[in-house]
């Protein structure tokens, strides 16, 4: 393999001293796009995440038109209940929807966890595609949702903003909680190695609805699953962990295995530093909200942010993903700021 041109982001997360920190943006291939709007015309979702020129093609889009030091390949976490044989439609305006959802033993016996790289080629063949295309210029990225996460979908078959469902089958049957954790975590550690196989060269967790979880819910349900996927995959690629809303979870993870962790708005930089004493690096977390600012203030925060976690061992990002209504002038602000960064 080329060695990488930069590769701020692979120092980034070895704590190496850098002038500045790399950043990218969850979500950055996505709707405010116009490059990408023009696919998505073209293509329903699961089609561009499953013809590796599509999503090729659109990892590449921000790389190009908002300049960020690291690609995260298009695709989505919904793949791995898909791989397990579950059916996942994406609705227009409306989210995912799977088309059955877990609710007994039955259920989760008829779950598949064998074969799982070889059902998801299509995602190894778009990474080895990107790979190429990028030629080295800068490191990519890829991804896997949490098993907590991929239980909320699979036990209420679409979004929620509360995870009430989820939630009581982890707590009313919290065997076959752990039996069914235990499978997308097996399947989702094939799948990760797969990706770094290919030519990944960082991995990231998602654990996008951790935060509906207590404390003491998140150390039984997903704090368990995140290490074992840590652990398995440390020695293949940087792991970065992202349980969104769990702050509190910070100190504890960050004596894990991985690399980096993801943060949210809901807790300073400081405390974050205070919680993690400088073990790991961290990633985040710009209130995605923030980038409908003007420009120069939106630069004026992400300087400030910047002073605040201070440069080593630090990741420019979003809080969460970067929302469709938001200027591509406004995102390369964003990127810009942190490149133009000085102490
Ligand atoms: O970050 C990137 O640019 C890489 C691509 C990526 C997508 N989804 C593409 C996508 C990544 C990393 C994801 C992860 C993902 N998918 C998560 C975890 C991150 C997070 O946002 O919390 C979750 C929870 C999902 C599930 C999912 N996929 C939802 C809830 C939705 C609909 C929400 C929405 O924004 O409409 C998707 C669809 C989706 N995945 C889109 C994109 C670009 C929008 C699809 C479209 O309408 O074109």
């Amino acid at each position: 393999m080329r060695p990488l041109k930069n590769d701020l982001l692979l120092r980034a997360l070895r704590q190496e001293n850098v002038d500045r920190p790399p950043v990218w943006m969850m979500r950055q291939a996505g709707r405010y796009l116009p490059d990408y709007m023009k696919l998505r015309a073209k293509y329903d979702f699961f089609t561009r995440v499953q013809t590796p020129e599509l999503a090729a093609e659109i990892t590449l889009q921000p790389v190009e038109r908002v300049g960020i030091d690291a690609a995260i390949i298009f695709s989505d976490i919904l793949v791995i209940p898909q791989a397990m044989g579950v059916e996942v439609l994406m609705e227009e305006g409306k989210g995912p929807l799977l088309t059955k959802v877990i609710k007994n033993q039955k259920d989760i016996d008829e779950l598949m966890t064998n074969n799982i790289a070889e059902k998801l080629n299509y995602v190894t063949k778009a990474i080895s595609i990107t790979k190429q295309e990028l030629n080295g210029r800068i490191p990519l990225i890829g991804f896997a949702g949490a098993p907590w996460t991929i239980l909320c979908y699979m036990v209420e078959g679409k979004g929620s903003k509360t995870w009430e469902k989820a939630k009581q089958f982890c707590f009313t049957q919290p065997e076959l909680a752990h039996q069914l954790l235990q499978k997308i975590t097996d399947a989702t550690i094939n799948y990760l190695k797969a990706q770094t196989k290919s030519g990944a060269d960082v991995l990231q967790v998602f654990d996008s609805w951790s935060g509906a979880l207590s404390p003491a819910d998140f150390k039984l349900f997903s704090r368990p699953y995140l290490l074992q996927i840590a652990d398995a995959v440390k020695d293949d690629a940087p792991v970065i962990l992202f349980p969104k809303g769990s702050w509190y979870a910070l100190k504890d993870l960050s004596e894990s295995s991985a690399s980096g962790l993801g943060i949210d708005w809901c807790i300073s930089p400081t405390m974050a530093r205070e919680m993690t004493g400088n073990k790991i690096t961290l990633q985040g977390n710009f209130d995605p909200a923030k980038l409908l600012l003007p420009i120069p203030e939106i630069k004026k925060a992400v300087k400030e942010m910047i002073d605040e976690f201070g440069v080593k061992g630090y990741i420019a990002n979003l809080g969460h993903g970067i929302t469709p209504n938001i200027p591509v002038d406004n995102a390369r602000a964003f990127v810009d700021a942190v490149k133009e960064y000085q102490v």
